[in-house]
Protein backbone atom coordinates (compact mmCIF):
# COMPACT_ATOMS: atom_id res chain seq x y z
CA UNK A 1 0.00 0.00 0.00
CA UNK A 2 0.93 3.73 -0.60
CA UNK A 3 2.49 5.28 2.30
CA UNK A 4 0.52 8.54 2.27
CA UNK A 5 -2.78 7.12 0.44
CA UNK A 6 -5.28 9.58 0.96
CA UNK A 7 -3.37 12.41 2.80
CA UNK A 8 -3.51 15.82 1.52
CA UNK A 9 0.69 17.76 1.54
CA UNK A 10 1.19 21.37 0.65
CA UNK A 11 4.89 21.71 -0.37
CA UNK A 12 6.52 25.29 -0.80
CA UNK A 13 8.94 25.79 -3.47
CA UNK A 14 8.03 22.66 -5.27
CA UNK A 15 8.65 23.60 -8.99
CA UNK A 16 11.91 22.65 -8.71
CA UNK A 17 14.81 21.22 -6.87
CA UNK A 18 14.63 19.26 -3.85
CA UNK A 19 10.52 20.55 -3.68
CA UNK A 20 9.94 19.34 -6.91
CA UNK A 21 11.80 15.84 -6.34
CA UNK A 22 9.33 15.75 -2.62
CA UNK A 23 5.78 16.54 -4.20
CA UNK A 24 6.82 13.93 -6.61
CA UNK A 25 7.45 10.73 -4.24
CA UNK A 26 4.66 12.30 -2.14
CA UNK A 27 2.22 12.01 -5.47
CA UNK A 28 3.84 8.62 -5.97
CA UNK A 29 3.07 7.30 -2.38
CA UNK A 30 -0.66 8.69 -2.68
CA UNK A 31 -0.54 12.26 -1.21
CA UNK A 32 -2.59 14.47 -3.00
CA UNK A 33 -0.22 17.34 -3.29
CA UNK A 34 -0.22 21.31 -3.52
CA UNK A 35 2.58 22.80 -5.17
CA UNK A 36 3.74 26.92 -4.05
CA UNK A 37 6.20 28.59 -6.31
CA UNK A 38 6.69 31.75 -7.75
CA UNK A 39 7.49 30.32 -11.29
CA UNK A 40 4.47 29.69 -12.39
CA UNK A 41 5.03 28.42 -15.86
CA UNK A 42 7.13 25.54 -14.29
CA UNK A 43 4.80 24.70 -11.35
CA UNK A 44 1.53 24.62 -13.55
CA UNK A 45 3.61 22.50 -15.89
CA UNK A 46 4.64 19.62 -13.11
CA UNK A 47 1.24 19.66 -11.78
CA UNK A 48 -0.35 18.76 -15.13
CA UNK A 49 2.69 16.48 -15.15
CA UNK A 50 1.76 14.94 -12.68
CA UNK A 51 -1.51 14.44 -13.20
CA UNK A 52 -1.53 13.23 -16.49
CA UNK A 53 0.54 10.16 -14.72
CA UNK A 54 -2.17 9.46 -12.35
CA UNK A 55 -1.37 11.69 -9.41
CA UNK A 56 -3.33 13.80 -7.74
CA UNK A 57 -2.10 17.57 -7.75
CA UNK A 58 -2.61 20.98 -8.46
CA UNK A 59 -0.40 23.93 -8.48
CA UNK A 60 -1.25 27.17 -6.77
CA UNK A 61 1.13 30.70 -7.26
CA UNK A 62 2.88 31.40 -3.53
CA UNK A 63 5.64 33.55 -2.62
CA UNK A 64 6.71 32.67 0.84
CA UNK A 65 7.71 35.92 1.46
CA UNK A 66 3.83 37.11 1.11
CA UNK A 67 1.89 35.82 4.79
CA UNK A 68 -1.55 35.97 2.23
CA UNK A 69 -0.01 33.91 -0.47
CA UNK A 70 0.77 31.21 2.25
CA UNK A 71 -2.55 31.07 3.67
CA UNK A 72 -4.20 31.10 0.12
CA UNK A 73 -2.38 27.97 -1.01
CA UNK A 74 -2.85 26.14 2.56
CA UNK A 75 -6.72 27.46 1.78
CA UNK A 76 -6.84 25.86 -1.64
CA UNK A 77 -6.01 22.36 -0.12
CA UNK A 78 -8.14 22.57 2.71
CA UNK A 79 -10.93 23.68 0.46
CA UNK A 80 -10.53 20.78 -2.23
CA UNK A 81 -9.98 17.40 0.06
CA UNK A 82 -11.02 18.99 3.60
CA UNK A 83 -7.96 18.34 5.53
CA UNK A 84 -4.14 19.35 5.88
CA UNK A 85 -2.41 16.24 7.15
CA UNK A 86 1.37 16.94 5.69
CA UNK A 87 2.52 20.64 5.32
CA UNK A 88 6.54 20.90 4.34
CA UNK A 89 8.44 24.81 4.26
CA UNK A 90 10.72 23.89 1.95
CA UNK A 91 10.91 26.93 -0.45
CA UNK A 92 14.17 28.96 0.66
CA UNK A 93 16.69 31.04 -1.07
CA UNK A 94 20.55 31.39 -0.85
CA UNK A 95 22.07 34.94 -0.51
CA UNK A 96 25.40 34.82 0.76
CA UNK A 97 28.85 34.14 -0.36
CA UNK A 98 29.61 37.23 1.28
CA UNK A 99 30.92 38.48 5.08
CA UNK A 100 28.25 39.28 7.38
CA UNK A 101 29.64 43.03 7.39
CA UNK A 102 29.10 42.90 3.67
CA UNK A 103 25.70 41.84 3.70
CA UNK A 104 23.36 44.74 2.84
CA UNK A 105 20.08 45.09 5.19
CA UNK A 106 18.00 44.44 2.17
CA UNK A 107 19.83 41.23 1.41
CA UNK A 108 19.33 40.63 5.11
CA UNK A 109 15.75 41.46 5.16
CA UNK A 110 15.06 39.55 1.93
CA UNK A 111 16.63 36.59 3.27
CA UNK A 112 14.77 36.51 6.27
CA UNK A 113 11.34 36.73 4.63
CA UNK A 114 12.28 34.06 2.12
CA UNK A 115 13.59 31.53 4.52
CA UNK A 116 12.54 31.76 8.11
CA UNK A 117 9.25 34.65 8.45
CA UNK A 118 7.83 31.76 5.12
CA UNK A 119 8.23 28.81 8.46
CA UNK A 120 6.45 30.89 10.91
CA UNK A 121 3.27 31.46 7.79
CA UNK A 122 3.14 27.78 6.79
CA UNK A 123 2.92 26.82 10.71
CA UNK A 124 0.39 29.71 11.37
CA UNK A 125 -2.23 29.04 8.43
CA UNK A 126 -1.43 25.26 8.82
CA UNK A 127 -1.65 24.65 12.86
CA UNK A 128 -5.32 25.38 13.10
CA UNK A 129 -6.82 22.66 10.74
CA UNK A 130 -4.05 20.29 12.18
CA UNK A 131 -5.18 20.81 16.20
CA UNK A 132 -9.00 20.85 14.73
CA UNK A 133 -8.38 17.18 13.19
CA UNK A 134 -5.46 15.91 15.99
CA UNK A 135 -3.21 15.34 13.15
CA UNK A 136 -0.49 16.23 11.15
CA UNK A 137 2.94 16.30 10.07
CA UNK A 138 4.94 19.51 9.66
CA UNK A 139 8.35 19.20 8.27
CA UNK A 140 10.94 21.98 7.71
CA UNK A 141 13.66 22.29 5.44
CA UNK A 142 16.82 23.45 7.63
CA UNK A 143 20.39 23.26 6.28
CA UNK A 144 23.71 21.31 7.15
CA UNK A 145 24.74 24.93 7.43
CA UNK A 146 22.78 25.08 10.31
CA UNK A 147 24.93 22.64 12.17
CA UNK A 148 28.48 23.74 11.14
CA UNK A 149 30.34 26.85 10.04
CA UNK A 150 30.98 27.88 6.24
CA UNK A 151 32.44 31.37 5.35
CA UNK A 152 30.37 33.78 4.04
CA UNK A 153 26.96 32.43 4.82
CA UNK A 154 25.79 34.02 8.52
CA UNK A 155 22.29 34.93 7.46
CA UNK A 156 21.04 31.90 5.85
CA UNK A 157 22.73 30.01 8.82
CA UNK A 158 21.14 31.54 10.81
CA UNK A 159 17.85 31.03 9.87
CA UNK A 160 17.90 27.86 9.09
CA UNK A 161 19.66 27.16 13.02
CA UNK A 162 16.16 29.09 13.85
CA UNK A 163 14.18 26.52 11.53
CA UNK A 164 15.53 23.78 13.61
CA UNK A 165 15.07 25.88 16.91
CA UNK A 166 11.24 26.46 15.87
CA UNK A 167 11.05 22.85 14.87
CA UNK A 168 11.81 21.47 18.42
CA UNK A 169 9.72 23.96 19.98
CA UNK A 170 6.56 23.35 18.01
CA UNK A 171 7.03 19.66 18.43
CA UNK A 172 6.60 19.92 22.23
CA UNK A 173 3.86 22.79 21.73
CA UNK A 174 1.70 20.63 19.65
CA UNK A 175 2.72 17.06 20.18
CA UNK A 176 -0.22 16.46 22.74
CA UNK A 177 -2.28 17.01 19.88
CA UNK A 178 -0.84 14.79 17.78
CA UNK A 179 1.14 16.83 15.35
CA UNK A 180 4.61 16.04 14.77
CA UNK A 181 7.20 18.67 13.49
CA UNK A 182 10.80 17.31 12.19
CA UNK A 183 13.43 19.22 10.12
CA UNK A 184 15.45 18.06 7.49
CA UNK A 185 18.99 19.31 7.18
CA UNK A 186 20.65 18.39 3.48
CA UNK A 187 24.38 18.56 2.56
CA UNK A 188 25.04 19.62 -0.66
CA UNK A 189 22.19 18.26 -3.44
CA UNK A 190 22.24 18.37 -7.14
CA UNK A 191 19.59 20.96 -7.82
CA UNK A 192 19.29 24.27 -9.87
CA UNK A 193 19.98 26.86 -6.49
CA UNK A 194 23.78 25.15 -6.32
CA UNK A 195 23.97 25.38 -9.90
CA UNK A 196 23.53 29.22 -9.73
CA UNK A 197 26.21 28.96 -7.07
CA UNK A 198 28.48 27.28 -9.00
CA UNK A 199 28.18 30.23 -12.07
CA UNK A 200 28.50 32.77 -9.22
CA UNK A 201 31.33 31.43 -7.09
CA UNK A 202 33.29 29.75 -9.47
CA UNK A 203 36.50 28.25 -8.68
CA UNK A 204 36.63 24.62 -7.35
CA UNK A 205 33.52 24.70 -5.73
CA UNK A 206 31.93 21.68 -7.28
CA UNK A 207 35.03 19.94 -6.84
CA UNK A 208 35.36 21.35 -2.94
CA UNK A 209 32.04 20.10 -2.26
CA UNK A 210 32.82 16.75 -3.02
CA UNK A 211 35.50 16.45 -0.89
CA UNK A 212 33.33 17.90 1.80
CA UNK A 213 31.09 14.82 2.04
CA UNK A 214 32.62 11.75 3.22
CA UNK A 215 30.32 9.85 0.83
CA UNK A 216 32.46 11.15 -2.19
CA UNK A 217 29.84 12.96 -3.79
CA UNK A 218 27.11 15.81 -3.35
CA UNK A 219 22.80 14.06 -2.68
CA UNK A 220 19.97 13.94 -5.00
CA UNK A 221 16.82 15.63 -5.11
CA UNK A 222 15.28 12.13 -4.15
CA UNK A 223 17.63 11.40 -1.62
CA UNK A 224 16.16 14.46 0.05
CA UNK A 225 12.67 13.60 -1.03
CA UNK A 226 12.88 9.52 0.73
CA UNK A 227 13.17 11.19 4.31
CA UNK A 228 10.43 13.58 3.95
CA UNK A 229 7.90 10.42 2.69
CA UNK A 230 9.55 9.02 5.99
CA UNK A 231 8.78 11.97 8.60
CA UNK A 232 5.66 12.62 6.72
CA UNK A 233 4.69 8.58 7.16
CA UNK A 234 3.04 6.70 9.78
CA UNK A 235 6.23 4.72 9.79
CA UNK A 236 7.68 7.60 11.47
CA UNK A 237 4.72 7.77 14.19
CA UNK A 238 6.55 8.06 16.88
CA UNK A 239 9.44 10.89 16.10
CA UNK A 240 9.05 14.36 16.57
CA UNK A 241 10.92 17.37 17.30
CA UNK A 242 14.07 16.02 15.74
CA UNK A 243 16.54 16.96 12.27
CA UNK A 244 16.75 14.17 9.78
CA UNK A 245 20.44 14.72 8.57
CA UNK A 246 20.34 13.59 4.84
CA UNK A 247 23.91 15.23 4.00
CA UNK A 248 26.29 12.02 2.88
CA UNK A 249 28.57 12.50 6.50
CA UNK A 250 29.04 16.30 5.99
CA UNK A 251 28.67 17.41 9.28
CA UNK A 252 30.26 14.23 10.94
CA UNK A 253 33.30 14.71 10.03
CA UNK A 254 33.62 18.27 8.66
CA UNK A 255 36.26 18.80 5.87
CA UNK A 256 36.09 22.13 4.85
CA UNK A 257 39.07 22.63 2.43
CA UNK A 258 39.25 26.29 2.20
CA UNK A 259 42.38 26.06 -0.07
CA UNK A 260 40.30 24.23 -2.88
CA UNK A 261 38.06 26.68 -3.71
N1 LIG B 1 20.53 22.38 -2.57
C1 LIG B 1 21.22 22.21 -1.44
O1 LIG B 1 22.41 21.85 -1.47
C2 LIG B 1 20.57 22.46 -0.12
C3 LIG B 1 21.31 22.14 1.03
C4 LIG B 1 20.72 22.37 2.27
C5 LIG B 1 19.44 22.88 2.36
N2 LIG B 1 18.76 23.18 1.21
C6 LIG B 1 17.42 23.72 1.38
O2 LIG B 1 16.51 22.95 0.60
C7 LIG B 1 15.43 23.78 0.16
C8 LIG B 1 15.28 23.67 -1.35
O3 LIG B 1 16.50 24.09 -1.96
P1 LIG B 1 16.81 23.80 -3.49
O4 LIG B 1 18.27 23.57 -3.59
O5 LIG B 1 15.86 22.81 -4.02
O6 LIG B 1 16.49 25.26 -4.10
P2 LIG B 1 16.25 25.66 -5.63
O7 LIG B 1 16.64 27.10 -5.72
O8 LIG B 1 16.93 24.69 -6.51
O9 LIG B 1 14.67 25.53 -5.79
C9 LIG B 1 13.87 26.33 -4.97
C10 LIG B 1 12.44 26.41 -5.47
O10 LIG B 1 11.82 27.38 -4.62
C11 LIG B 1 11.23 28.37 -5.44
N3 LIG B 1 11.24 29.67 -4.75
C12 LIG B 1 12.25 30.57 -4.66
N4 LIG B 1 11.83 31.65 -4.00
C13 LIG B 1 10.53 31.44 -3.66
C14 LIG B 1 9.56 32.18 -2.97
N5 LIG B 1 9.80 33.43 -2.51
N6 LIG B 1 8.33 31.64 -2.79
C15 LIG B 1 8.06 30.39 -3.27
N7 LIG B 1 8.93 29.65 -3.94
C16 LIG B 1 10.16 30.16 -4.14
C17 LIG B 1 12.01 28.39 -6.73
O11 LIG B 1 11.24 28.93 -7.81
C18 LIG B 1 12.33 26.89 -6.90
O12 LIG B 1 11.28 26.21 -7.56
C19 LIG B 1 15.74 25.17 0.69
O13 LIG B 1 15.12 25.34 1.95
C20 LIG B 1 17.25 25.14 0.86
O14 LIG B 1 17.69 26.11 1.80
C21 LIG B 1 19.29 23.00 -0.02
Amino acid sequence: MARLEGKTAVITGAADGIGHAIAEAMAREGAHVFLGDIADGAGEEFATALRAAGRQADYVHCDVSQGADIAGLIDSAVKKTGHLDILVNNAAIAIGGMPVHEMTDEQWHRLIAVNLTSVFHGCKYALPHMIAQKSGSIINMASAQGHIGLDGWTAYAGAKGAVMAMTRQMAVEFGPVNIRVNSISPGTINTPMNDRLIKEIGGNLAKAWVKMHPLGRIGEPSEVAEAAVYLASDAAGFTTGTDLRVDGGLTAAPRYVPELL
